[in-house]
């Protein structure tokens, strides 16, 4: 990330602390209900706005409208609470956890306004072009479907109308960046494809699903496991842009606009 704020960070951090104290803050935000908006915006307005601008857009600080979709809401919370050391960006260590997410669900809604009005789809009818297309071969939801790629149960909650819609049509160019939707596996990118050559010509491509210095399982497209002695290939390349999933190009835009509003209507089921 290129951009850098004058501020040196400690400072910032101890001034913007400071004001998240203060009583005005403490006050409006329930614990244990749903995120309260107009205590987010408040906190957003008088903490973040100056670096990220009143729309999140950027300004000295980065554009973080899309940070919520891509890492989650309590990733993103937490890097509030923590600052990403060494960048402009100070830790907010004096917000409560409520405090944190009621500003998340302020930025989700600027990120709601900046995209226009793109959820305006029919869930309804979003189901049926899912059913209708063989989604429910490679994706679960509600615990009905296949495993090749991630849960869709609770996508909803994790990335806005706009950006499944996205997904939809360019699979592989976003990869799930949290493992709260797919299969945990640590340090690497999920459902990154490789391409693995053995030295007696055999050719696998498939997701990494582990990986050692010696070793690496590949899951192929039909499921299928793969474990490779990395000294017997030829060679193995990474295919990133690469999926199993079909880009969507034969749907018509209002289907996918329903299924991309149904897909955001999939909510994960509150704690
Ligand atoms: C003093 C300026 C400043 C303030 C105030 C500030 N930020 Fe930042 N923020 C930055 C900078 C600079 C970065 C980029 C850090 C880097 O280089 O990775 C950043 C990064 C971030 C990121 C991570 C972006 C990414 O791409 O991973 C998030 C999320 C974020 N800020 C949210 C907030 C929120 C929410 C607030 C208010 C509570 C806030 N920031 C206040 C300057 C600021
Ligand atoms: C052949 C298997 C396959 C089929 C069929 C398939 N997908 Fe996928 N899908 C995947 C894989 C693998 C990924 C993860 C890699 C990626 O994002 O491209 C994925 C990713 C996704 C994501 C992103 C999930 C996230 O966490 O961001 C969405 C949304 C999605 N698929 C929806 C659909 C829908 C809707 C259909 C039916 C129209 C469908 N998929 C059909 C395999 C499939």
């Amino acid at each position: 990330m290129s951009v850098r704020c004058s501020i040196p960070a400690a400072i910032a951090a101890a001034t913007f602390i400071g004001l998240l104290g203060a009583p005005v803050f403490a006050a409006g935000s329930p614990q244990g209900r749903g995120p309260d908006l107009s205590t987010g915006k408040q906190l957003f307005d008088a903490s973040c706005s100056g670096c990220h601008g009143q729309d999140a857009s950027g300004g000295q600080g980065p554009n973080i409208q899309r940070i919520p979709a891509t890492l989650g809401d309590e990733a993103t919370a937490k890097i509030i609470k923590s600052g990403v050391p060494g960048t402009g960006m100070p830790a907010f260590a004096g917000l409560t956890d409520a405090q944190a997410m009621q500003i998340v669900a302020h930025i989700r809604t600027l990120a709601n306004a900046a995209m226009g009005d793109v959820a305006t789809g029919d869930p309804d009818k979003g189901k049926a072009v899912y059913d209708a297309n063989g989604c429910a071969n490679c994706h679960i939801v509600d615990g009905v479907g296949g495993n090749l790629g991630p849960d869709l149960t609770g996508i909803g909650s994790l990335r806005p109308a706009d950006f499944i819609r996205l997904e939809l049509q360019k699979p592989g160019e976003n990869l799930p960046k949290s493992p709260v939707t797919g299969i945990a596996i640590g340090k690497w990118t999920e459902y990154l494809m490789f391409r693995a050559v053995t030295k007696d010509g055999r050719v696998i491509e498939g997701m990494r699903t582990a990986e050692s210095t010696l070793e690496i399982v590949l899951e192929d497209a039909k499921g299928n496991f793969h474990s490779l002695h990395k000294a017997d290939l030829k060679s193995l390349e990474k295919e990133p842009g690469k999926s199993f999933m079909p880009s969507q190009t034969s749907l018509s835009d209002a289907d996918l606009n329903n299924l991309a509003a149904y897909l955001a209507s999939l909510k994960a089921a509150a704690q």
